[in-house]
């Protein structure tokens, strides 16, 4: 007699990891008699895998796991449960503030959710919040169910080992651990062969990537020239890197593999070395700036974006000056600007007061972002009439008569879709600009 499949929900918070991660969780659950569902309120299990970066990502959580009291209400079977880094970090905590909660595991503690859900099951509430220095999850195939065939994930690398004084990630993803080069290529190549276009390597510090085997020594640059060399036809993004660990090798293997894109994600956090230095980044303003300086060398045609942070503890007007100053100066595409967020057990928690007080945070920032946005716009000018292979993705948003796709600059392009499918390459040619996106007509080849 064949059991009648179970129905689970994933909703996925916080960073592209995560969502990489949703993918293994729902490989590990098919395996174990779940079938995926696109309806909370047909679920029998729903998994909610979040984030811990900032309160305010937890806080939506918390929204969020109030409205599925309701979902219970209605079925009593139902089973709640929370994965990744909010897990890990409020472990039984999160039980006692949050009694909708049935089940929770940390990013290290998939391959137990089936024990865990067994223990929710009897009306006990199942918790594993064990880090691992050694869990990839190398082996697990993962079911790519939100994707639009085109473009995947495929992590390389998970932890952090640097304890950036602002950052809870090495505390809810543990240590620093490299996924082994020839189950990165399989994955790279199912990817491939099943479809799909382009993949993003993912991990917290995606370019620490190094494997030792034996006799041989594989790091990021290798990698990277390892997978570009998959297909012509595929490809190859990665993120996050880290300043630190970008060396000339590795721009050299970009400007060498021209499916290599021609972006680069390189979070700053701040202008200013006293700061940095406060954050335990282990670079300068200067150094940073060199980096850049290098890309530019190495790949001229590169785009690049940031994440920075404004308010950190102590952080003085002169130092805010000096993110200005440094975003002027760079002048990147695009940047995420946030507001510092204070979490607790991170080195700036226990060692430095969090002084600058919130309507100071919210005036820096909007200058920061106003600034951003004209650089933005500028830069976004200068496409008009430009030329760029874009790869397509799927059916524009606006209208079904339209396509959207990306440029290696990760530049998103929307233009008529005459008889193109998801998954080809076309040459386009810009006609205007948007905030977001590059308006397009295609041209013959
Ligand atoms: N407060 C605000 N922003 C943070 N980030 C990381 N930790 C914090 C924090 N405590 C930002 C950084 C990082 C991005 C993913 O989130 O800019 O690069
Ligand atoms: Fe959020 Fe960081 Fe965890 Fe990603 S790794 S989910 S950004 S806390």
């Amino acid at each position: 007699m064949t059991e009648k499949r179970l129905k689970l929900y994933i909703e996925t918070y916080g960073c592209q990891m995560n969502v990489a991660d949703s993918e293994v969780v729902a490989s590990i659950l098919q395996q174990n008699n779940y079938e995926l569902t696109a309806k909370a309120g047909e679920a029998g299990l729903i998994l909610v895998n979040t984030c811990s970066v900032r309160e305010n990502a937890e806080q939506r959580v918390k929204a969020r796991l109030e409205n599925y009291m309701s979902l219970k209400k209605k079925n009593k079977d139902l089973l709640i449960g929370v994965i990744g880094c909010m897990a890990e970090r409020m472990k039984e905590k999160l039980l006692e503030e949050e009694p909708v909660v049935d089940l929770i595991a940390g990013p290290d503690a998939y391959r137990e959710l089936p024990e865990l859900i067994r223990i929710a099951s009897t009306g006990q509430k199942g918790i594993n919040t064990m880090l691992s220095v050694e869990e990839t999850y190398g082996d697990i195939r993962p079911v790519r169910y939100d994707s639009n065939g085109v473009t995947a994930f495929v992590s390389i690398m998970r932890g952090c080992d640097n304890y950036c004084a602002y950052c809870v990630v090495p505390y809810t993803r543990g240590r620093e651990r490299s996924r082994d080069p020839e189950s990165v290529l399989r994955e790279v190549d199912e990817a491939f062969k099943s479809g799909n276009r382009e993949v993003t390597l993912l991990g917290q510090n995606v370019n620490s990537y190094r494997w030792e085997d034996k006799s041989r020594v594989t790091d990021f640059a290798d990698l990277l020239e390892l997978t570009a060399q998959v297909s012509p036809l595929l490809r190859i993004r990665f993120s996050t890197s880290h300043p630190k660990d970008l060396p000339d090798k590795v721009l050299r293997i970009i400007a060498g593999n021209a499916n290599i894109c021609r972006s680069i994600h390189l979070p700053v956090q701040s202008g200013s070395t006293s700061v940095l230095e406060r954050m335990r980044r282990g670079y300068t303003r200067e150094s940073y700036l060199e980096r850049i300086s290098a890309l530019r060398f190495f790949i001229p045609e590169v785009s690049l974006s940031t994440d920075i942070i404004t308010g950190f503890c102590g952080e003085t007007n002169e130092e805010h000056q000096q993110t200005l100053s440094l975003l002027r100066k760079v002048g990147f595409d695009f940047a995420f600007m946030f507001k510092y967020s204070e979490r607790p057990g991170t080195f700036a928690a226990e060692n430095f007061p969090d002084d600058v007080p919130e309507e100071i945070k919210t005036s820096r920032l909007n200058e920061i972002i106003k600034l951003q946005n004209s650089i933005s716009l500028k830069i976004k000018k200068q496409d008009i009439g430009r030329i760029y292979e874009v790869l397509i993705e799927g059916v524009s948003k606006r209208s079904d008569q339209f396509l959207m796709g990306r440029t290696s600059q990760n530049k998103v392009a929307v233009f008529p879709a005459g008889n193109h499918k998801p998954g080809e390459y076309v040459n386009v040619r810009t006609l205007s600009v948007s905030s977001a996106t590059l308006l397009a007509e295609i041209i013959n080849h």
